[in-house]
């Protein structure tokens, strides 16, 4: 039965638990690189990802890229669909899939659109992985993330996370919010309390908070980060201006003047003074002016280590999907 990766609702509490467990293996054993070759190296031996990139990426594709490699399958692909693929003859999205799954074992998507993965998903003959669609959901970058935090927080229970800057477009915060609605209430359980913090018509997606309202985490929406907000957070996980999803010119502009002329949204050197010793600072990268690099040096800054996991977890996902 294929098993397609479009939103963090396809992970059940046990497939996360032994997706991590596999996550951890996989990283040791490669810190190791003893037999690496003759063992985890061989896996994937005869298989092929396909990557289909319509939008930027260099985390994602890469460390997908990475991954397959180190597991001794191929990758083939086009990291710019949108110019180099036969869309720009006309061809749909539906129609490249068709053909495309003749050719590789599983396609890795980032699309522009929302919903492009579950229509891919829905004539695919090989497992979709939704790599980022649109303002959607960016469901690999919330499970690398969701390992991060558990790898870094030894107290795993009741933490409080803080998201900060333009959370209506950002999909890597959509994923990761409706990840800590659905490990809520088991065992993985990390999060019982979110603060959304971004201008007013930046904020979070009601069908977001909806989702965490099912599930009983409770969360607060504030315009500034501040620093009462900072004090008590365990996860600051700060994101870029959007501007690429701006609609049109006057768009554009509104989201500079709320999200970066005022740096309302910026985590200076002297509010991360603020911070607890035990807290984490996250970003999914690119990073902008939101999280200066001064702060790089700070025992909490925790995005290097969040991105080096992508590679960890993307292998045990590619596992997941095609180990036969
Ligand atoms: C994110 C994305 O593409 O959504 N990048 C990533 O995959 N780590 C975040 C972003 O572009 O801001």
């Amino acid at each position: 039965m294929i098993r397609h990766v479009i939103n963090v609702r396809d992970f059940s509490p046990e497939d996360l638990n032994s997706l991590f467990q596999r996550t951890t293996k996989l990283k040791s054993a490669y810190k190791n690189r003893k037999d690496w070759v003759s063992t985890q190296g061989q896996l994937l031996t005869g298989q092929i990802l396909v990557s289909l990139f319509y939008e930027p990426s260099t985390r994602t594709r890469l460390s997908f890229e990475s991954a397959m490699n180190l597991l001794g399958g191929r990758v083939i692909g086009t990291e710019n669909a949108r110019e180099f693929s036969s869309v720009v003859k006309g061809e749909t999205l539906e129609d490249s899939i068709r053909i495309i799954g003749a050719y590789g074992d599983v396609i890795i998507l980032r699309h522009y659109e929302v919903g492009a993965a579950a229509r891919a998903a829905s004539v695919s003959a090989v497992p979709i992985v939704n790599a980022g669609d649109g303002d959607g959901e960016h469901p690999t970058q919330a499970l690398l993330d969701l390992y991060t935090i558990r790898e870094a927080l030894p107290r795993r229970r009741d933490l409080t996370v803080a998201f900060v800057g333009d959370l209506k477009n950002g999909r890597t915060v959509h994923s990761l919010a409706h990840l800590f609605g659905q490990t809520a209430s088991c065992e993985l359980a990390t999060v019982s309390h979110i603060n959304f913090i971004g201008p007013e018509s930046f904020q979070i997606p009601e069908a977001v908070t909806g989702y965490l309202k099912k599930f009983g985490v409770s969360f607060e929406v504030h315009v500034s980060l501040t620093p009462e907000v900072l004090t008590t957070s365990d996860i600051i996980y700060m994101t870029r201006p959007q501007l690429e999803r701006s609609k049109s010119e006057k768009d554009r502009e509104r989201a500079v003047e709320s999200l970066i002329d005022g740096k309302l949204y910026t985590l200076t050197p002297k509010l991360a003074d603020c911070l607890k010793k035990s807290a984490i600072i996250m970003h999914p990268f690119p990073r902008n002016k939101e999280l200066p690099e001064e702060l790089d040096v700070l025992p909490q800054a925790r995005y290097f280590e969040q991105a080096g996991n992508g590679l960890y977890v993307r292998m045990a996902l590619l596992l997941d999907l095609l180990e036969k």
